[in-house]
């Protein structure tokens, strides 16, 4: 299996990446953004509650994500492999992934970390709120995303880093460029 993580602050660019990796690898997706997103268009019980910490850019508790995770991988085992978009965003999410691929004796292969600057990241999110009106493209919004992502989810680096599987790609320039760029590491990878 090629189980990839695609890393990021908002905006980086993951779920865009992810569409271009899923088609060139014959890999399964998983966007948590995207799966709780449509559970609060559906307005199920954990995307009402979902939807009190996404609508201020704070993340979902740790509980609710890993056991959508879990659930996720156990109905997808058949699968070739993982893209993992906005998962793991917390140490505590990351060991439990950890966990949960252990049991199936897999593990991550590797980290693609997008990395962009935040005046592009904050343009382009800004782009997205007035072209598509997502929720949370506010300016205060991104805002309260970005302190989070910097204080919860970017120590994974460290985490991923010590296991030798953090991959740093430049997030700038066209889609295209950046996919580039990530094929060259995908490629070189033994798995
Ligand atoms: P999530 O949906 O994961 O949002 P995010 O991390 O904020 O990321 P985005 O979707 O905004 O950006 P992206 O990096 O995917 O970039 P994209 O390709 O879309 O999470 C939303 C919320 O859900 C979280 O805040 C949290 O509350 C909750 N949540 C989710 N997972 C969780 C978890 N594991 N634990 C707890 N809570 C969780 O691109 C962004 C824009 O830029 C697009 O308009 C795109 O067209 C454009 N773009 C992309 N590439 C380029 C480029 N190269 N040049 C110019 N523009 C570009």
């Amino acid at each position: 299996m090629l189980n990839i993580i695609i890393f990021g602050a908002p905006g980086s660019g993951k779920g865009t990446q992810s569409e271009k990796l899923t088609e060139r690898y014959n890999l399964t997706h998983i966007s948590t953004g995207e799966v709780l997103r449509d559970k609060i268009e559906r307005q199920t019980e954990l995307g009402i509650l979902a939807d009190t910490y996404m609508s201020k850019g704070q993340l979902v508790p740790d509980n609710l994500v890993i056991d959508m995770l879990s659930e996720f991988i156990a109905n997808n085992s058949e699968s070739k492999g993982y893209i993992l978009d906005g998962f793991p965003r917390t140490l505590p999410q990351g060991e439990a992934m950890d966990k949960i691929l252990e049991e199936q004796n897999e593990s991550i292969n590797v980290v693609l970390w997008l990395d962009v600057d935040d005046d592009e990241l904050i343009a382009r999110l800004l782009k997205r709120g007035k072209d598509s009106g997502r929720e949370d493209d506010t300016f205060d919004t991104i805002k309260s995303r970005l302190a989070v992502y910097y204080r919860k989810t970017e120590p994974l680096k460290d985490f991923y880093s010590k296991q030798g599987k953090l991959a740093q790609i430049d997030g700038t320039g066209t889609v295209d460029e950046i996919f580039s760029r990530i094929e060259e590491v995908v490629d070189n990878l033994n798995y």
